[in-house]
């Protein structure tokens, strides 16, 4: 499997018209057009109609157009499905997920939509987003609730409210949440996209918190204005280095494959399938085919 990469996943308001065509064009990985908490209760509508002419009319080149409805089981994520879904997104980020039958029964309700519309089966991906104390402890049970789902997404702001903790800048009140995102997303073979970034001005500061996520195991996360795409995007791409040697490592690997040796010696390192692992996870990050 090699996934598309979602290392910076750029969110605007729904209702911005000109955010979504400004987002269109950066080269980005993926953009997030939000119905949920970017959106004012009355602009819902107009933000609705606003997403599916943007899917219609702009060009996004390679990058991924995901829209972000509002919460499952709500009359408001049934307006979004059905203005939003003829005009045909890459995605749906689904927000506070707590219920996997929730996330399953949608992902059934897409099946029917791409059969009926005779698109390919898993033409729509899901991206669920973790942000609460309830969908935390459910987080296994989301991770298995459908093979359409591609991520699980930490957001750490309706976290730490959820769970009555402070929001610090050491972000400590949030690390076993995020590890635990991690894990979670490793077991089920899912990116984890981590929170966003709050502070526009201190990219400083976003080039460390993206760094630290990095280390932790997350495979992209979240932004929220066109400055934070370059940092981000930076932190979670390989450097050239470690690119080249990932490629020499799983040639070897395959040419090792087919005379049917396991363990091998490479480059004056003995060599198993964590390493491979390892070395695929590389070239997903930078997007190579293997
Ligand atoms: N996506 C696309 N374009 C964006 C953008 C975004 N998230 N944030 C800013 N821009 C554009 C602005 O429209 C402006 O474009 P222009 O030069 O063509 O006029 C340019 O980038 C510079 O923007 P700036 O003036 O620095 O910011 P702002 O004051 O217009 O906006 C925010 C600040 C926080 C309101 C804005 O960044 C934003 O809406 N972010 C996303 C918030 C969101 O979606 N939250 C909910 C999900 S977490
Ligand atoms: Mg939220």
């Amino acid at each position: 499997m090699n996934p598309r990469p979602r290392r910076a996943m750029l969110f605007m308001p729904a209702d911005d018209f000109s955010k979504i065509s400004k987002g269109a064009a950066l080269d980005v990985d993926s953009v997030v057009m939000d119905l949920e908490d970017g959106v004012a209760p009355d602009h819902k509508d107009s933000a609705r109609h606003t997403v599916a002419q943007a899917l219609q009319s702009l060009s996004f080149g390679q990058t991924e157009r995901l829209v972000r409805i509002n919460q499952l089981n709500s009359a408001l994520a049934e307006e979004d499905l059905r203005t939003v879904l003829p005009a045909l997104p890459d995605g749906l980020v689904v927000p506070k997920v707590e219920d996997p039958n929730a996330l399953s029964a949608l992902s059934a309700r897409l099946a029917t939509f791409e059969r009926e519309a005779r698109l390919p089966f898993n033409t729509f991906s899901l991206l669920a987003i973790i942000e609460t104390g309830r969908g935390m402890i459910a987080l296994r049970e989301i991770a298995a609730s459908t093979p359409r789902l591609a991520a699980l997404i930490f957001g750490a702001e309706d976290y730490t409210s959820s769970i009555g903790a402070q929001r610090t800048r050491g972000g400590l009140e949030v690390l076993y949440a995020r590890s635990a995102v991690v894990a979670h997303a490793a077991a089920a073979n899912l990116q984890a996209i981590d929170t966003l970034f709050t502070d526009l001005q201190d990219l400083e500061g976003l080039r460390a918190d993206a760094a630290f996520a990095r280390q932790l195991g997350f495979t992209g996360k979240l932004a929220i204005h066109p400055n934070q795409i370059a940092p981000i995007q930076t932190a979670f791409m390989p450097t050239q280095d470690e690119i080249a040697a990932a490629e020499r490592l799983i040639v070897a690997f395959k040419e090792r494959q087919a005379s049917g040796v396991g363990v091998f010696a490479h480059e004056g390192k003995m060599v198993d399938m964590p390493m491979i692992r390892a070395a695929q996870n590389v070239l997903a990050r930078a997007g190579r085919l293997f």
